[in-house]
């Protein structure tokens, strides 16, 4: 979200569809081949796959797992069954930003996301913190821009990330400290920049790190994947190494992964090296919320599923060829509820498509792509 929206670009796409029918973009084993295969998903509504990504993505040492809403999980009683039939692990889509913990200056809420935690226990499930510092306006309640300024930012962010994660400290699977920090290769002029200064990021892994020691710290950012993103590939290396060299506590890297054409298209060789270089800092990598935009590729539903199937196959083909990736969560599990319907509605009106699960949550081509992509995937 911190890029600023490129208008979707038809002849990239193109470029990108003629690109992957001819073999070059697509990973080793899980490209055409594979879709070759691709049936249309079974019907019969919730639990017709007998097949849990879960169980697929653990027989390779990974974690998958998806973003939720408490809502839907208490509202949905379908939708429920399919996240703890699908998911080894949840992350609260918006529950646990500050917007949605800090009803006043001065005041916690936490019922909502120990409600979370409780339901991903009893379902045997994991849960990831998202995200502590988060500059996005989205993210910040309705009384931060009245009342955080130049003086107070340094000491409203400590005791936000110190009160959050001691509230849940040993209790969660890791926590998104920062979240999106770069605008290109530079740290981005979010409200913590503005009024903390550089140094914030130092500061929120420090404190994270001092309120929960055993805590797996995450730093999370959106639209490294992408070919033409050179610079927010060095801007994230930078940040990942000042932290390092800092001595601050930081274990793993998250990768966004809102997949999208007009971005200019995904490169196997980029993409490979720069996880390489994150790799050989010692970090995990974690694929945070993974989904594809698809507001202007083609109109028939079939030739869509197969479309964002390909691209779920060569981009998890490629990451998944690092063995310190070791998780792989969708930003939610089923067309019904994805967030992309507002953020990116297609512009022929019909419903997005982004995600495994079709809206009557039957699984689709990306569903099968994913199981393949898992399948294929080197133990760790
Ligand atoms: C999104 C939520 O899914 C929406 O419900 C909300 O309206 C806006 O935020 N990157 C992130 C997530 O890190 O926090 C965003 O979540 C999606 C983009």
């Amino acid at each position: 979200m911190s890029d600023s929206l490129c208008l979707p670009d038809r002849r990239q796409f193109m470029q990108y569809m003629g690109a992957a029918a001819l073999g070059t973009v697509v990973s080793p084993g899980i490209g055409n081949a594979a879709l070759a295969r691709f049936q249309p998903g079974p019907a019969g509504g919730p639990g017709a796959s007998s097949t849990s990504l879960k169980d697929v993505a653990s027989q390779k040492g990974l974690l998958f797992g998806s973003a939720t809403n408490a809502t839907h999980l208490q509202e949905d009683k379908d939708y429920a069954n399919l996240i703890a039939q699908q998911c080894a692990i949840i992350t609260p889509a918006n529950e646990l930003k500050m917007r949605y913990l800090r009803p006043n200056p001065n005041a916690f809420k936490f019922d909502v996301g120990d409600w979370m935690l409780n339901w991903a226990q009893s379902h045997g499930m994991k849960m990831r913190g998202h995200a502590l510092v988060y500059g996005e306006d989205a993210a910040l309640p309705p009384w931060f821009n009245g009342y955080v300024n130049r003086n107070n930012a340094k000491d409203v962010m400590v005791k936000h990330i110190s009160t959050v994660v001691r509230h849940y400290a040993g209790k969660l699977h890791s926590w998104d400290v920062v979240n999106e920090a770069l605008q290109g290769a530079d740290l981005r002029d979010t409200p913590w920049m503005k009024f903390v200064g550089p140094d914030y990021l130092e500061i929120a892994y420090r404190t994270a790190g001092e309120a929960d020691p055993n805590a797996t710290l995450v730093y999370n950012e959106n639209n490294i994947e992408f070919a033409a993103q050179d610079n927010k590939r060095n801007g994230t290396l930078k940040i990942l190494n000042g932290l390092l060299s800092k001595k601050a506590p930081i274990h793993a890297l998250g990768i966004q992964s809102h997949l999208r054409w007009e971005m200019g298209g995904f490169e196997p060789g980029k993409m490979r090296k720069f996880l390489n270089q994150v790799s050989d800092l010692g970090l995990k990598i974690f694929i945070t919320e993974l989904d594809c935009h698809e507001r202007d590729n083609d109109v028939k539903i079939d030739d869509r599923d197969r479309t964002v199937a390909q691209y779920y196959a060569d981009y998890l083909g490629t990451v998944l060829e690092n063995k310190n990736a070791t998780v792989v969560q969708t930003w939610n599990l089923t067309d019904r509820y994805t967030w992309l319907s507002q953020q990116a509605p297609r512009r022929d009106g019909q419903a997005v498509r982004p995600l495994p699960f079709d809206q009557s949550l039957s699984p689709k081509p990306t569903f099968d792509a994913m199981v393949k992509a898992f399948e294929h995937a080197p133990s760790r």
